[in-house]
């Protein structure tokens, strides 16, 4: 079973990487293998708004983004982590989201499952955490649960075991999720309209945007 943690925060050390750390370590205790990239040191660009991903399936930047994107479709579990900046998460995160438009057209995180974690200095932490989980399900993941730390200094999650703590039983949740194929009626739930309306554009746009119209019609959810 495979574990991606993409890491938003410019600190490779920093809070949110201790945290998102701990959620690896509870994966790797409950036996999977895990792995975390970090959006700061990758060759990015910001999504140019250009449909080409509706169009033909995929983006047309070959830049780390696309390696990252690999790499969530081939985990099991996928955790996002982020700081708070300026009241949202990272650039850095909001890079990945944004380039990942064409998962949300067409579900392509659907069977997996997924958690996030989020620092912050004074507040929003949950907030944050809670906007990266719903990120995933808007991609189809079902998402377990959240870990979030605020009020803390630059660096010092350390002195913090009880997030730590937190972190590491979430990565345990995670995996036993996985494996159990936790089904979680509430967040089908949301995304039942959210298909619904994706339908739609699907049906309205099938000329202009033939690639998101060949996937659903492959995964036979136009019938
Ligand atoms: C550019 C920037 C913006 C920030 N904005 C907020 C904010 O809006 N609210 C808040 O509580 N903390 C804010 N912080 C503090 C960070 O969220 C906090 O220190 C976090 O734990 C840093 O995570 P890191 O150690 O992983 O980089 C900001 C920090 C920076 C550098």
């Amino acid at each position: 079973m495979k574990i991606l943690g993409i890491l938003g925060s410019p600190r490779s050390r920093g809070n949110t990487a201790i945290l998102l750390e701990g959620v690896m370590e509870g994966a790797r205790r409950a036996g999977a293998e895990t792995r975390v990239i970090s959006v700061a040191s990758l060759d990015t660009n910001f999504c140019a708004g250009c449909s080409h991903c509706f169009r033909y399936g995929q983006c047309h930047y070959r830049d780390d983004v696309e390696k990252v994107k690999e790499k969530m479709l081939d985990a099991d579990g996928i955790v996002l982590g982020s700081p708070v900046y300026i009241g949202t998460v990272s650039a850095q995160m909001k890079t990945i989201m944004d380039r990942c438009a064409y998962f949300i057209h067409c579900f392509l995180l659907a069977g997996k499952y997924g958690a996030a974690v989020a620092t912050a200095g004074a507040g929003q932490a949950e907030e944050v955490a809670e906007f990266q989980n719903r990120f995933l399900r808007m991609c189809g993941a079902y998402t377990v649960g959240a870990v979030w730390a605020k009020g803390i200094g630059t660096g010092k999650l350390q002195d913090e075991p009880e997030a730590v703590a937190r972190a590491i039983n979430l990565g345990a949740e995670l995996v036993a999720a996985i494996r159990e194929r936790r089904e979680y009626p509430e967040q089908a739930a949301e995304h039942a309209p959210l298909r619904e309306s994706m339908k739609q554009l699907v049906l309205e746009s099938r000329e202009e945007y033939p690639a998101q119209y060949a996937h659903w019609s492959e995964q036979g959810w136009l019938e």
